[in-house]
């Protein structure tokens, strides 16, 4: 099945609020839990989340790594709303700063020692522009976790993979869910962005039946 893009951006209010009510604890911790894995030496330092939505990796990353500070950036003024509600609750706003703006537009005063990214590379028409300023922005050594959604075989796969996984969500969400599984891209689509932007250090799994992970160190 070819890739069919749905809207770059997550600005409507009650899409973004459908998002951030839902329950992506399991996969957010997961993410975090995989950072500690992959990098068991990190201590802390400047973090970059692109695509952060409503901040649930970036708190959950800052609790398991207090020494960190992170930089969220999402072109989505309802997310960062949100976000920013979610921070304050969660007592970290001193350790967070937020962009709203494209990733593609964006200077950033400062490289930074990580840079994560959770489902935002689907939503890109452009992906090697994604690569591209994820190496711009990070420093000699920088630690990279990227995980997204796999573009399922046929558009009856991404359906029963948003019934498995999805059944009793928001409407909105499930909308969104199998938008996002069609506009997703393959592990060879992903492994040639890695190549063409001469990232292959980076290494790709494929956890489950419907994500990718890419992870690594920026020589
Ligand atoms: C599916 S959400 C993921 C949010 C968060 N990373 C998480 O895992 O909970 C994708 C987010 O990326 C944002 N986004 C999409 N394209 C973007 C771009 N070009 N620059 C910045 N943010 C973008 C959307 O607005 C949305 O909030």
């Amino acid at each position: 099945m070819k890739r069919i893009l749905e809207p770059e951006l997550m600005d409507d209010v009650a899409q973004a609020r459908a998002y951030a009510q839902a329950d992506f604890a399991e996969e957010n911790q997961g993410f975090v839990d995989r950072f500690r894995a992959y990098f068991p030496d990190w201590t802390g330092g400047h973090v970059i989340d692109l695509g952060c939505g409503p901040a649930d990796i970036p708190i959950r990353f800052l609790r398991a790594f207090p020494e960190s500070r992170v930089t969220g950036v999402d072109a989505s003024r309802p997310m960062l709303d949100l976000a920013r509600e979610a921070v304050g609750e969660a007592g970290l706003a001193d350790k967070i700063i937020f962009s709203c703006e494209r990733f593609q537009s964006l200077a950033l005063p400062e490289q930074a020692d990580a840079l994560l990214s959770n489902s935002l590379l689907h939503h890109v028409p452009n992906p090697l522009q994604f690569w591209f300023h994820l190496k711009q922005w990070a420093k000699p050594g920088a630690r990279i976790l990227v995980m997204d959604l796999l573009r399922p075989e046929s558009s009856d796969a991404a359906q029963a993979l948003v019934e498995q996984y999805a059944a009793d969500e928001n409407p909105i969400l499930k909308r969104d869910f199998y938008n996002s599984l069609l506009a997703a891209f393959t592990e060879d689509e992903v492994a040639s962005q890695l190549a063409q932007m001469n990232l292959s250090r980076l290494l790709i799994d494929v956890p489950d039946d419907r994500h990718w992970v890419v992870g690594g160190i920026i020589p």
